[in-house]
């Protein structure tokens, strides 16, 4: 990447020069495919040159990656950090060679926060907070057992959105976790552990409402729920958080009820931030947070599925 002086150069003509690596976690949902389609799809729209690693799920091809990022000299790095600990060496290391990291849609603990120059995230724990909000108004007062699928274990939206959660049904003594296990945000594990719930809780006739932390749990958890004989969505009611395309058909079949967006786009900020950075040296907020909003069976769930179908979901 070349650096242009004496002249004021347009974003664009100084993007185009530009070479940035993304360490992504892998493709473990529908929302991360998104993710990884729109950055490459924000990344065109700014000619900026973008190498993207698949970490398949683990850390240590995550540092792998930095390290290499780091040898190539790129201009930034953006880091999906599959879990919140164990960044500091590396992080460190691209800090020596001067090259600015932006974390997307996940956090690394608070103690790292001089090693990134920002983080394009939405607010994990207000996710789980709002749908724990939305069970406690639509139980009613009735009793509720809740069983409920987190995510990867050591991520920080997973600890976020378990504590949202429980921090939103928290003045509600009628509803209550009764099982809580990772299904490690994936469609098969989330299928697999909803059946355990079921199996030990009397045929899944003890439980009230399933809330996942993303949609693909939840898609998963609704065919357990379906091949127990059980109706997701009237007899038992669900919640989960992403917004993805399939979670909107399920909703318009009346087998899912509610769900908490988070937007695919973190890397259009990300690029804005960096570029400003290395164009202006305007230093961006620590924290760019992206929107939540919640869906029910009310938002014409088939027009939202219609919509976001094409998406890269
Ligand atoms: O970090 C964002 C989460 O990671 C998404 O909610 C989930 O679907 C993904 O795997």
């Amino acid at each position: 990447a070349s650096a242009v002086s004496g002249t004021l150069f347009s974003v664009g003509a100084q993007a185009a020069d530009m070479t940035i690596g993304f360490s992504q976690i892998g493709s473990e949902s529908g929302w991360r495919a998104a993710e990884t389609t729109v950055s490459k799809a924000e990344a065109k729209k700014r000619n900026i040159n973008f190498k993207i690693a698949d970490a398949q799920q683990k850390q240590e091809n995550q540092i792998k990656a930095i390290r290499s990022f780091v040898a190539q000299g790129v201009d930034a790095i953006f880091l999906a950090p599959v879990v919140a600990t164990g960044w500091d060496s590396v992080l460190k290391e691209a800090k020596e060679a001067k090259i600015p990291v932006v974390l997307l849609d996940r956090d690394i603990d608070p103690a790292g926060k001089d090693l990134y120059l920002t983080a394009v995230t939405s607010d994990s724990v207000h996710e789980g907070k709002v749908a724990g909000e939305w069970l406690v108004k639509t139980a009613a007062g009735k009793p509720c057992n809740v069983v409920e699928l987190q995510g990867t274990v050591g991520a920080s939206v997973a600890t976020n959105r378990k504590k949202g959660f429980e921090d939103g049904i928290a003045g509600a003594s009628n509803v209550k976790i009764v099982r809580s296990q990772t299904g490690d945000f994936t469609r098969a594990k989330g299928k697999e552990v909803m059946e355990s719930f079921i199996k030990a809780e009397g045929g899944g006739k003890n439980i009230c409402a399933v809330y996942a932390h993303n949609d693909d749990m939840m898609v998963g958890a609704i065919q357990a729920m379906k091949e127990a004989g059980l109706k997701p969505g009237t007899e038992v009611l669900t919640v989960s958080i992403d917004a993805v395309p399939d979670i909107f058909k399920a909703m318009a079949a009346g087998e899912a009820n509610a769900t908490v967006e988070l937007t695919p786009n973190m890397a259009g900020p990300a690029f804005d931030a960096v570029i400003a950075f290395k164009e202006k040296g305007t230093v961006p907020p620590k924290w760019i947070q992206t929107e939540s909003k919640l869906y029910t069976q009310a938002d014409n769930p088939m027009a939202v599925y219609e919509a976001k179908k094409d998406l890269g979901y």
